[in-house]
């Protein structure tokens, strides 16, 4: 049986081969896609997702206008050097996906209603959105979701847009604490695990000549784009990490990460904002079972890059 999967994301490059991944991915069901603000603004995101629904032919999912911004108001950083132009390196989704049709953010709850129990949630961009839902809806609003799966978090290592934070904590922080603290069975998927999920330009070439998939011509231009980003940023990297694949596939291949339960906080303010903390103390203080949040901290490196062709490789 597959997952119910409603998958909050900002594509952007890594968010783009996880939508790709998730609608490849027999073990998934997507049932909604929020596209909001964070690699690059709200609209890009929610034509990117348009586009690769309608290379994938699924078009009957649902995309929900995400936020434009984070909680605090504050201005917003994009990446194209990182993510292109566009969002997606090179590519222009072509001028036939337009007048998208999007639902409100209130679909989410009725997304909630509908998988009742049997819905998870990933997240793979800002969390402005997931906190929207608690402060539109009082603490209970996700109450019903089983999981949470979010790709965010540093922890004792650096950041990656200051030495403290990574990106989707570091642009909305007081969405990012709000989710840790109301959300209820929280899996992080933090740059200590997703800065190792590699893949490398060989990987894409062979993908891009053999892929049956409908998504094969976009592999190696937007893979091309981001990975020369990295070059730049990151000297003798091997290949690019794609952040973003990681929770949807730890979520369909149980053993692909090792987790280590810690209550986790996030930094609102001041010089630290966006930093993840949890006391990794040896015997720290012990926290409640319910206010726990696991904590992605070891990766099959093997596994990730075999999953990864074998689904881009499957005939769908
Ligand atoms: O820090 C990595 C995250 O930030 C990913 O979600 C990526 O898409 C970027 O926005
Ligand atoms: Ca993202």
């Amino acid at each position: 049986m597959a997952y119910n999967v409603l998958l909050s994301a900002d594509p952007g490059i890594d968010d783009s081969f996880a939508i790709m991944y998730a609608l490849l991915n027999p073990k998934i069901n997507i049932v909604g896609i929020i596209s909001g603000y964070g690699n690059t603004p709200k609209e890009k995101s929610i034509k990117n997702t348009a586009y690769l629904l309608t290379l994938g032919n699924r078009e009957d999912i649902p995309i929900i206008a995400g936020a434009a911004g984070p909680l605090s108001g504050e201005l917003i950083q994009y990446y194209p050097e990182i993510h292109g132009k566009e969002g997606l390196g090179p590519i222009k989704p072509p001028d036939t996906i337009k007048n998208v049709h999007v639902h409100d953010i209130n679909k989410v709850i009725e997304i909630v209603k509908q998988y009742k129990g049997n819905l998870i949630i990933v997240s793979v961009g800002r969390l402005t959105e997931l906190a929207l839902m608690f402060i539109l809806y009082g603490n209970n609003a996700l109450r019903d979701v089983t999981a949470f799966y979010i790709m965010g978090g540093a922890f004792l290592v650096p950041g990656n847009i200051t030495a403290e934070a990574e990106a989707n904590f570091y642009v909305d922080p007081i969405a990012a604490n709000t989710v840790m603290e109301k959300a209820h069975n929280n899996y992080l998927f933090p740059l200590n695990i997703t800065n190792k999920a590699i893949i490398t330009p060989e990987i894409i070439t062979y993908l891009s000549e053999k892929s049956l998939t409908p998504f094969r011509p976009l592999l190696k231009p937007a893979f091309d784009y981001y990975f020369k980003a990295y070059q730049k940023n990151v000297p003798g990297i091997q290949g690019a990490p794609l952040h973003d694949v990681v929770p949807l596939m730890a979520l369909v291949n149980p053993d692909l990460v090792k987790y280590i339960p810690r209550r986790v906080r996030v930094e609102e303010f001041g010089n630290a904002k966006g930093k993840s903390i949890a006391d990794f103390r040896p015997k720290p203080d012990k926290d409640p079972q319910v206010s726990l949040d696991y904590i992605g901290m070891e990766i099959d490196l093997q596994k990730f890059a075999g999953n990864f062709m074998e689904i881009f490789l499957a005939n769908r």
